[in-house]
């Protein structure tokens, strides 16, 4: 029912591409093309993007920061879905890896529940229209608001020796990723909130001088804060290519998820009736809140306030759930990624369903912008 639905809504997206190419749409008349545009847009479900790159494996923080929530909204709105590509380059991954992060990021999307009928699923690097998008937005970007953004300063503090204009106007390429589709809501892990207030204020001042293409679009997480999951030893979030041992992995098997849990870091507990949780110890909750049996959780957290909690029983139960919330994930992932060709054929329908959407945007900003010389 639901993908009937999907499939009626694109079909309806591509007749009014084809219509507008044919020049029919005239017949609307007198409104401008980007007023279509942002009309069609409105009629159909609300547009979501999103992306992850492709850097390493993936991990707990992706899982609920990010691709629960791409699960979640897959049947409710129309959503573009990619691997970051371009954005893995600042970091110059070497080219036989790049491809094989790829197809992973792709499979483990899918067997965390993605379902490529009801989402555009494609790599970044297929859509032309992204980077010339970047370019247009670039002339909008200044220099010293780029290199105020909090995550920039991180990288140049981690690889002085490869501070590269990428890494800089990574926040510019981000907001093309988003506005060439003229997304309202991004499903995202709390650390994306800078670079969303960014592609915002691209949006504004894009209207400011040219008129109202793009929506301003918001970071999601279904009515609550969004995630931040921590990294296992209490520095930091948990991220690809970090604190190896204090990230569990989508593809950890079991062994080493009971050890990395059981390494994570606590203390030897509260000394006084309900004092405040240290951060590393509210991840521990966190986690089993989000995967664990509401019981458990409410055992441990009366055990935290009447100081009798055991930090030891505690990992074991945990490492036990999250064995039991990744295991099929893994499964699933692995499978997937020895049929190529399966994952091959997604991204090039994909591209295609992607592109229908971007060139719309593009030929839109750029007919504002003053290029239209035909
Ligand atoms: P990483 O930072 O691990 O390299 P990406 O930058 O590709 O991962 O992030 C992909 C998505 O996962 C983004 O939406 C990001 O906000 C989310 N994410 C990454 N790490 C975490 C985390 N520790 N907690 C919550 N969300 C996260
Ligand atoms: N910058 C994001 C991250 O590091 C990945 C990303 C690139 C993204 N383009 C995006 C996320 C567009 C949401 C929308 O996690």
């Amino acid at each position: 029912m639901q993908t009937n639905l999907s499939v009626q809504i694109r079909k309806t997206a591509t007749q009014f591409h084809k219509t507008e190419k044919n020049g029919l749409v005239e017949q609307f008349d007198k409104i401008h093309v980007e007023q279509r545009i942002y009309l069609a847009a409105v009629m159909r479900k609300e547009i979501v993007v999103s992306g992850i790159r492709s850097t390493g494996y993936l991990h707990l923080g992706n899982y609920f920061g990010a691709m629960r929530n791409y699960v979640k909204m897959q049947d409710d709105y129309n959503c573009y879905f990619f691997v970051a590509d371009y954005h893995s380059l600042t970091t110059h991954p070497k080219p036989e890896d790049l491809k094989k992060n790829v197809f992973r990021v792709v499979a483990e999307n899918i067997a965390s529940g993605l379902d490529p009928n009801k989402v555009v699923l494609y790599a970044q690097s297929d859509i032309p229209e992204i980077p010339e998008l970047y370019l247009m937005l670039n002339m909008l970007a200044y220099k010293g608001e780029l290199e105020k953004v909090p995550t920039f300063k991180d990288k140049v503090r981690q690889q002085p020796d490869n501070v590269n204009a990428g890494l800089l106007t990574y926040p510019v390429l981000m907001a093309a990723d988003i506005l060439i589709h003229r997304a309202v809501k991004v499903p995202v892990g709390k650390d994306q909130e800078q670079h969303l207030e960014m592609a915002r204020n691209f949006a504004q001042r894009f209207a400011s001088r040219y008129g109202d293409l793009f929506p301003e679009p918001i970071p999601f997480n279904f009515g609550n804060e969004l995630i931040k999951i921590q990294s296992l030893d209490g520095n930091g979030k948990m991220s690809k290519s970090e604190n190896l041992n204090a990230t569990i992995y989508l593809t950890d098997d079991d062994d080493a998820i009971r050890k990395k849990i059981m390494k994570a870091k606590s203390d030897a507990g509260p000394t006084e009736p309900n004092s405040i949780m240290p951060d590393y110890v509210s991840n521990l909750f966190m986690l089993m809140g989000l995967m664990s049996d509401p019981e458990q959780v409410n055992k441990y957290r009366t055990a935290f306030n009447d100081c009798t909690i055991r930090y030891g029983d505690m990992k074991k139960q945990l490492a036990e759930d999250v064995i039991k919330f990744l295991a099929p994930i893994r499964d699933k992932a692995k499978e997937l990624q020895q049929d190529e060709t399966l994952l091959r054929k997604i991204l090039k329908d994909g591209a295609e369903r992607a592109r229908e959407s971007a060139t719309a945007t593009l030929s839109a900003a750029r007919r504002m912008i003053g290029i239209n010389y035909y």
